[in-house]
């Protein structure tokens, strides 16, 4: 079994500092296999939020795999913007935008989803989705296959269809060949696990779609913030969610939801 925490939307330059030691205490005592960081490191693409986020990101244990979100981005800086967007993140945080971890039981590839062109939306592009299935196709099948990206592949109910992730169709597709597992995102700032089967039906495949809320920043959004626990083996995924309890200082299980596979589909396991 491998435990990976699943952090998203930083956002230094709002953040609440109160969260900060008791997260980075918790996540070493949860002692994970991997952290994943989900995109929106920063609030605005600043060099001294971008420090900060490197220090915190220091701060954990590794291995980390990251992938930038559309904050992540100057937005005010044209020029920047267009012409060198993620140049602070590649100097501060990373030079690998379509990061990779591979051992013995789980696979995780991030993409980069963050673009110039629009503020908030993003999208994969068929190279990125042809990395990561040719990547995934040549493991076996007890190794647990799962995709990083900021933009997600599901939503939780409400009218936000535009935060969805561009080209989503094709790349679940494309992921239906080569049997990604899970797929973990952020963006959305609130947390929920589903069965992609409710939004692409795809002949005898469904993905688990995680979602992490916002792990220490002030734009909640209504949930407090939270980061997951993922327990993950051959056809079981265990996603527990930490939330932020401020009276008390520290992170507490909130909910936990356990997904199993049978053939390509994951659906959640209702316990009586
Ligand atoms: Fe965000
Ligand atoms: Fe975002």
């Amino acid at each position: 079994m491998r435990t990976i925490v699943h952090l998203s939307d930083l956002h230094f330059g709002r953040i609440d500092e109160a969260v900060i030691p008791p997260i980075i205490a918790q996540i070493h005592d949860i002692a994970p296999d991997l952290i994943v960081v989900s995109g929106d490191l920063t609030q605005r693409a600043r060099s001294e939020q971008f420090r900060q986020a490197r220090q915190f990101l220091d701060a954990l244990p590794q291995p980390q795999i990251i992938v930038p979100g559309n904050h992540d981005i100057p937005l005010f800086n044209v020029v920047a913007r267009f012409f060198s967007p993620l140049t602070k993140y590649r100097r501060h945080i990373t030079p690998q935008l379509q990061p990779t971890f591979i051992d013995e039981e789980i696979a995780v590839i991030g993409i980069n989803t963050a673009r110039s062109l629009t503020i908030k939306d993003g999208r994969v592009n068929d190279r990125q989705i042809e990395i990561a299935r040719r990547e995934l196709s040549t493991l076996g099948d007890h190794v647990v296959k799962i995709i990083v990206t900021h933009h997600p592949f599901d939503l939780p109910p409400g009218p936000r269809h535009h935060d969805l992730v561009g080209k989503a169709l094709p790349a679940m597709r494309a992921f239906a060949i080569c049997g990604a597992d899970m797929l973990l995102a952020g963006h959305v700032h609130a947390s929920s696990a589903v069965s992609s089967a409710g939004r692409y039906d795809i002949q005898g495949y469904s993905a688990l779609v995680v979602q992490a809320g916002t792990a220490t920043s002030t734009r909640s959004r209504g949930e407090s913030n939270s980061f997951n626990v993922l327990r993950v083996e051959a056809h079981r995924i265990v996603v527990e969610r930490m939330s932020w309890q401020a009276e008390q200082g520290l992170f507490a299980p909130a909910a936990a939801q356990t997904f199993t596979q049978r053939g390509n589909a994951w659906s959640q396991t209702v316990t009586p």
